[in-house]
């Protein structure tokens, strides 16, 4: 049985007035439910002893490299440092304005499982590309390039967030079977090489996931949590997607 993730990406969002007005609030939902923030790097140290809650640290970028002259890049390895455990990898902000292709975030990927933080490995088309009729396409382009780099086996010790470009931040979620059947698109890929992996390996949505939609995603077969942009700012609302994570499996 697979454990749910549900994962905040806090973009460039915090500051300590902030995290401390959210710890205050939070009331961590389900023991049953890993639960990750992702603030800006800067703040991990802050968030991390602010919480009492049995909650996980990550970050929301890392560089290919272990150190040296990347002037504004940190490591994995710094990361991992500073007490994360997971690191999203090719968000699709990431690809759109820093430019990150397939190869860059393969090579993340790798940077990752070589500092010991578990990738959350994003993937998901655009609205022209679901249009096109070619959103596998893209999506299995995009987890191939991972999969042709380091191979199927870290899968079981990874995350992919199946995250519609056209859904992130907009308001407009994709259907519960929309997302359904792209998480299972994507788990037969994985199974295709290894059906051990394939079982283990989390599959998590991502594009304005929200408490009202939550429960109708993640009671769904292949979707095992949810990565959480805008709505996992507000504690009251991120701690209700985390229960409906945990009465989703
Ligand atoms: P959103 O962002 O929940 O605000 O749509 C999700 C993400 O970008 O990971």
């Amino acid at each position: 049985m697979r454990r749910a993730l549900v994962a905040a990406n806090w973009k460039m969002n915090a500051s300590v007035a902030a995290i401390d007005a959210f710890v205050r609030a939070w009331q961590q939902p389900s023991s049953d439910v890993d639960v990750v923030f992702c603030p800006p790097l800067g703040y991990l140290d802050r968030l991390g002893s602010a919480f009492a809650g049995d909650v996980h640290l990550g970050v929301q970028d890392v560089g290919v490299e272990a150190k040296g002259a990347f002037t504004g890049e940190h490591s994995a390895e710094m990361a991992a440092d500073l007490g994360a455990a997971y690191c999203i990898v090719g968000h699709s902000e990431r690809r759109a304005m820093h430019g990150e292709d397939d190869a860059v975030v393969a090579g993340k990927f790798r940077a990752a499982l070589r500092a010991g933080l578990m990738p959350v490995l994003c993937v998901g088309e655009t609205l022209a590309e679901r249009r096109a009729g070619d959103a596998k396409e893209t999506v299995l382009r995009q987890l191939d390039a991972v999969l042709n780099d380091s191979g199927a086996a870290p899968f079981a010790d990874a995350a992919v967030a199946y995250e519609p470009v056209w859904a992130i931040g907009t308001g407009v979620t994709a259907s519960p079977e929309q997302a359904a059947e792209m998480h299972a698109t994507i788990r037969q890929r994985l199974a295709a090489e290894d059906a051990d992996v394939a079982t283990a390996v989390r599959i998590v949505y991502g594009g304005s996931v929200k408490a009202a939609n939550a429960l109708a995603l993640f009671a769904q077969v292949d979707i095992d949590g949810g990565l959480v942009g805008g709505a996992s700012l507000d504690p009251h609302e991120f701690a209700a997607i985390c229960a409906a994570a945990g009465a989703g499996q």
